[in-house]
């Protein structure tokens, strides 16, 4: 099935009123965010969307694909997929090399030139994480950052699903920004659902739940896109605190001001 747009027809929140939100589309290339305190129901959200809910789910809400709903008895080739979940407690069961899995899922995918999928994976993953992946590691000995960007790297790369949801992945320990960046290379539909300031505000869009409902939708204005050029400066030095750190240097004041200057580079 080619997926071109996905709709989500509002439901009910916790306390069983109508959602403030009737609905909200998503269109390929389009990155979107689910905000809201814990405990709000932004998973249940994406959970909605991977099940192509049907008011067959505890919300009543509705996913329309390419303007139709899917049969509850619908499914799909798993090489076909069209979603990819990556949540924070995704991990991997096997205990193959990494090269070693992501060449069948390749080659179930039906890939034509594995080796420089492979390759483009792992390029993709290293970008992500601070810890580089060599393909002769075994999965199950990757950590929480490793594993959640070689999982990322992999949906996007080989899976060829159109739409991918992330669940909280900032946790992880992963480049938010640098994730961002190379994600909007690729034309599919990413939701995140996310606490970060910089991944919100580097979304077309954002959905603010309460309460299990959806309460608003804000598109990302021109005012926001600028605060989120400064956000990810911000992110920036903090990440390269945190290399210096974690690779055993000591922070000197001429450090930190060194590092504080990009605050002040003009845009
Ligand atoms: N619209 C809803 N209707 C009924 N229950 C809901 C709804 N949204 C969330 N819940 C319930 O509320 C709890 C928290 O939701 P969850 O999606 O895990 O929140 P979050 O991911 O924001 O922390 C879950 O038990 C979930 O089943
Ligand atoms: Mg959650």
């Amino acid at each position: 099935m080619d997926i071109n747009r996905i709709k989500v027809l509002g439901g009910k929140g916790k306390e069983g009123t109508k959602e403030a939100v009737e609905s909200f589309e998503l269109n390929m290339g389009d990155i979107v965010s689910i905000v809201g305190p814990t405990g709000c129901g932004k998973t249940t959200l994406i959970n909605d969307i991977e099940l192509f809910a049907n008011q067959n789910t505890p919300s009543g809400r509705q996913v329309f694909i390419n303007g139709e709903t899917v049969p509850e008895d619908f499914s799909f080739d798993p090489a076909k997929h069209p979603i990819a979940m990556i949540s924070q407690h995704t991990n991997f069961l096997s205990d193959l090399p990494v090269g070693e899995f992501l060449s069948i899922h390749a080659k179930v995918r039906g890939a034509e030139n594995i080796e420089r999928m492979i390759e483009e994976t792992l390029d993709f993953a290293n970008q992500l994480t601070g810890e580089a992946i060599v393909k002769e590691t075994a999965m199950t000995e990757l950590s929480g950052g490793q594993t959640r960007s070689l999982l990322i790297a992999d949906a996007v790369v080989i899976g060829n699903s159109p739409i991918i949801l992330l669940d909280e992945i900032e946790n992880a320990g992963i480049n938010r920004t640098k994730a961002l960046e190379l994600l909007k290379g690729y034309k599919k539909i990413f939701v995140f659902v996310t606490h970060d300031p910089c991944i919100a505000l580097l979304s077309d869009f954002r959905i603010i739940m309460k309460n299990g409902a959806m309460q608003r939708v804000i598109c990302t204005g021109v005012e926001e896109r600028i605060a989120a050029t400064e956000m990810k400066k911000m992110d920036d030095i903090m990440l390269e605190f945190r290399t210096l750190i974690r690779s055993g240097q000591e922070i000197t004041e001429n450090i930190l001001n060194d590092k504080m200057k990009i605050l002040t580079q003009p845009l």
